[in-house]
């Protein structure tokens, strides 16, 4: 990283870093057109980065109480249960998504959580947003590039990229492409935590979805 910083040049006045919630940020700050967004948001699995990445948020002065901190997990792509969230109130988010919402609803016994299920679906409804906020922003034929894994809860694949393949062609995006990067292996720890014990572990991957503007 030292050698990076002396080796790369940052003092392009092209540069700028804005610091936005990604569901709103973008059509409120009215940004030029975009080519390429390459981006990686929140998985579907219970991370809250504002507690992994605590210390950091203080150290850095993102935060300097409990209740900056407070006021930024409310912020957060609703990804995990730690906050008592504002419910989705849609959920059409194509039938891969259906079929998934219907297993999961079937082994609800086994969710180590109750709040999973209305997580995957405020979950789905944020991506929505974040896949519309970039298609007004989007110049002619721009492509988004998104990272993102497949996830599972008591025992059911939730196929994070096929659904939001579906909620981008369902939002003016032409689906180019989902490539696999990675299969994952859940550490049967964290599985069984996670996942109530005794639950098949389906096989996650890490994939890149790619859109153009259609
Ligand atoms: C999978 S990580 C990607 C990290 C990034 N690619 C990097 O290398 O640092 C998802 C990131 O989204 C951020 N995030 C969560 N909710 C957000 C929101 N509403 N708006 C913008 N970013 C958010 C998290 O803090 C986390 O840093």
């Amino acid at each position: 990283m030292t050698e990076d910083l002396f080796t790369t040049r940052l003092d392009s006045t092209s540069n700028s870093i804005f610091t936005e919630d990604c569901r709103t940020g973008l059509v409120a700050r009215s940004l030029p057109r975009f080519k390429l967004c390459v981006t990686s948001p929140p998985y579907l699995n219970s991370f809250d980065y504002t507690d992994i990445y605590r210390p950091e948020l203080f150290l850095g002065k993102f935060v300097d109480d409990k209740s900056s901190l407070k006021a930024l997990r409310h912020k957060t792509v609703r990804s995990h249960v730690q906050v008592n969230w504002k419910r989705a109130t849609t959920s059409d988010f194509g039938a891969s998504y259906s079929r998934t919402m219907v297993r999961i609803h079937a082994a609800s016994e086994h969710l180590w959580d109750t709040r999973i299920p209305l997580m995957i679906q405020a979950y789905f409804e944020d991506i929505r947003d974040v896949l519309a906020g970039l298609r007004s922003c989007a110049g002619r034929k721009a492509h988004i590039w998104l990272v993102v894994a497949t996830s599972a809860y008591a025992g059911v694949e939730v196929p994070v990229d096929t659904i939001i393949g579906e909620i981008g062609l369902k939002n003016g995006w032409l689906l180019k492409e989902i490539g696999l990067l990675r299969e994952l292996r859940s550490s049967g720890q964290h599985w069984n935590r996670t996942n109530g014990k005794g639950r098949k572990c389906p096989r996650l991957r890490e994939s890149i979805v790619i859109f153009e503007k259609n």
